[in-house]
């Protein structure tokens, strides 16, 4: 019986084994493909935002290294937003972190928020957590008044960005919404790539419509 049963668990995780391999060469190929017309030569900066601001949540630093290249370009300035309790590195953090995205009770966070009167582009990037946005940008959110002013979504994911942009556009009170960039987590051969991503993105944004067609889109599951 034990037999069976140890042979049950190994059939299952070979099973899980053998998809995890599969998912990543997936998503290895759909990487390759949404960036390959970003290894050009580097386009020069030629978008006129204003004074912009880059707001950002990030708990290990990717995006915080897309908002830094969107300050530097548009010579912006960055706001973090940051919770008032750290989190800790629980084994079960992910499992919590979706209990509070579940449950609507999202972290405080550190004050004062910024007023966004005094800008004419307001970026506005976090990290996807289980196909929506992290809690600290939600909590964030939840306070925010965009005053009418152009707001431009962005996200770092893995691979999969689920309900992020439809759930942070339908949150942010009095924006006027511009076309939103997503980044998928790249080793350092796509550095250069990334760059030419961020400034084809930024340089589309001043003749852009009002309507949120996201950079890259058809390379992302929904
Ligand atoms: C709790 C949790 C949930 C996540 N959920 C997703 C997800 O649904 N889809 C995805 O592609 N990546 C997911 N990720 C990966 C992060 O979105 C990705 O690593 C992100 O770039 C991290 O940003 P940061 O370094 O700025 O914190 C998740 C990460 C964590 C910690």
């Amino acid at each position: 019986m034990l037999k069976i049963i140890i042979g049950i668990i190994v059939i299952i995780g070979l099973g899980c084994a053998v998809r995890g391999v599969f998912h990543l060469r997936a998503v290895a190929a759909r990487n390759q493909q949404e960036m390959a017309p970003y290894f050009g030569e580097k386009p020069a900066y030629t978008a006129s935002l204003g004074k912009t601001l880059v707001i950002y949540y990030s708990k290990t630093g990717h995006t915080q290294a897309v908002a830094q290249r969107v300050a530097q370009y548009t010579g912006g300035e960055l706001y973090a937003i940051e919770t008032q309790k750290p989190f800790s590195n629980v084994p079960w953090l992910a499992l919590s972190l979706r209990r509070q995205l579940k449950s609507g009770q999202y972290p405080a966070l550190k004050e004062p928020l910024p007023d966004v009167s005094a800008y004419d582009t307001v970026f506005v990037g976090a990290p996807v957590w289980w196909y929506t946005a992290a809690t600290p940008l939600l909590a964030f959110l939840q306070q925010m008044d965009f005053k009418g002013k152009a707001v431009v979504f962005f996200s770092t994911q893995g691979s999969n960005y689920g309900t992020y942009f439809k759930d942070v556009r339908a949150k942010a009170k009095n924006a006027r919404l511009l076309p939103g960039a997503a980044f998928n987590n790249l080793d350092a051969s796509y550095d250069a790539a990334v760059d030419n991503k961020i400034l084809t993105w930024l340089n589309g944004l001043q003749t852009a419509p009002e309507k949120e067609v996201l950079v890259g889109e058809q390379f992302h599951h929904k």
